[in-house]
């Protein structure tokens, strides 16, 4: 069997609106997903067993046993089409897309790993099965088959392609070290509890219009109740009752029919931005930087702590990309461009 390799996208969040906890832990989203052009590239081969070696961005630091997501999409994958004969695959994964970083970087693996193994294997699953594959391995998993920009439902896996025109030019700022997922969405969950409960006792200036909460109340609620947020919610009782039901931005969607960057910079909207700028408060510098400096937005990718800015142009983003790395605010810069096809076979290498 000849050596497959796949090339998948990162991603940030447009618009990222969280519901209420539900009872299985998870919240209900509706997000929009924009795929961008910093990929990791992922060979799969047949093996005596499987095994996975990362190389590149945060190598050190990755799972490369059966606890990594693209070991586990090989595993699901096999089970799902019942392979008969051997299943086992070695994993090379070329990473540029940072850990833990709000990216989706371990959800691009998984799903560059599903499509390798399905060429691999002749399986010949469709994009739709592959996709329900990939649900079950993680919530950000079937956007990264996807690609583009589409709207993400339920957990983020219940996926419909956006009406969107045009290219976007995106400068990400890295940050040192990562957040976890589970934790900033605690952390929301607990702010926003705080706030209801103030505003119950009739405390005002802590609620936002947002339905959630403001930044500088966002920082002293963590610094309260960091206990909690490190513990990751299990002991917490319903934190989210009050919460509203989130709506796609008919304002976000609109200005990505348009094609403006500068329609869709002010419509860009996080709200796990509160909980990741609490958790890591210079993220706040970054942020504010990238305005200063002439983003027409400024947003935490996903659960972070990666800062995506939005450029009017090229040009503007190159400067933009200079003018962080020069202010020191982040570990380091790259220029994307979105949207970003979803993961796709880039070479069938001669065996
Ligand atoms: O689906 P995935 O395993 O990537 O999610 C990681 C964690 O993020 C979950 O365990 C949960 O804590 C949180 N999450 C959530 N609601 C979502 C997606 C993720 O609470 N819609």
């Amino acid at each position: 069997m000849t050596p497959v390799t796949v090339r998948v996208p990162a991603k940030v969040n447009l618009q990222l609106s969280v519901g209420p906890r539900r009872d299985d832990g998870y919240h209900d989203l509706v997000t929009v997903f924009h795929a961008v052009s910093l990929f990791d590239e992922v060979t799969v081969r047949p093996a005596d067993r499987t095994s996975v070696r990362v190389t590149g961005q945060d190598a050190g630091l990755i799972p490369a046993g059966r606890t990594n997501l693209a070991a586990r999409a090989a595993r699901a994958l096999a089970a799902s089409v019942r392979r008969s004969g051997t299943s086992a695959v070695h994993i090379e994964i070329r990473k540029r897309i940072p850990m833990a970083a709000g990216l989706a970087g371990g959800s691009a693996d998984a799903a560059a790993t599903l499509v390798a193994c399905n060429e691999l294997w002749q399986a010949g699953l469709t994009q739709a099965e592959l996709r329900e594959v990939a649900a079950g391995i993680g919530s950000d998993v079937p956007f990264a088959l996807l690609g583009g920009t589409a709207i993400g439902l339920g957990r983020g896996e219940r996926l419909t392609a956006a009406l969107a025109a045009g290219t976007y030019q995106w400068v990400l700022a890295f940050a040192t070290g990562g957040l976890s997922t589970p934790q900033v969405y605690a952390t929301c969950d607990r702010l926003r509890e705080a706030a209801g409960a103030a505003r119950e006792k009739g405390g005002a200036g802590v609620a936002s219009e947002a339905g959630g909460v403001t930044e500088a109340a966002g920082a002293a609620g963590a610094a309260r109740g960091g206990r909690a947020a490190r513990g990751g919610g299990a002991t917490e009782t319903r934190p989210t009752a009050g919460v509203a039901k989130p709506a796609l931005s008919t304002e976000l969607m609109a200005a990505l029919r348009s094609g403006d960057p500068a329609a869709i910079g002010p419509q860009l909207r996080n709200d796990l931005q509160v909980a990741a700028v609490s958790l890591r408060p210079d993220l706040r510098r970054a942020l504010t930087a990238g305005r200063e400096y002439g983003a027409l937005g400024a947003i935490v990718s996903g659960s972070g702590p990666t800062c995506a800015f939005l450029a009017a142009d090229a040009r503007r983003a190159d400067e933009l990309a200079v003018a962080l790395t020069g202010a020191g605010v982040c570990r380091g810069v790259v220029r994307v461009q979105g949207p970003a096809p979803g993961a796709a076979i880039v070479t069938v290498e001669p065996g």
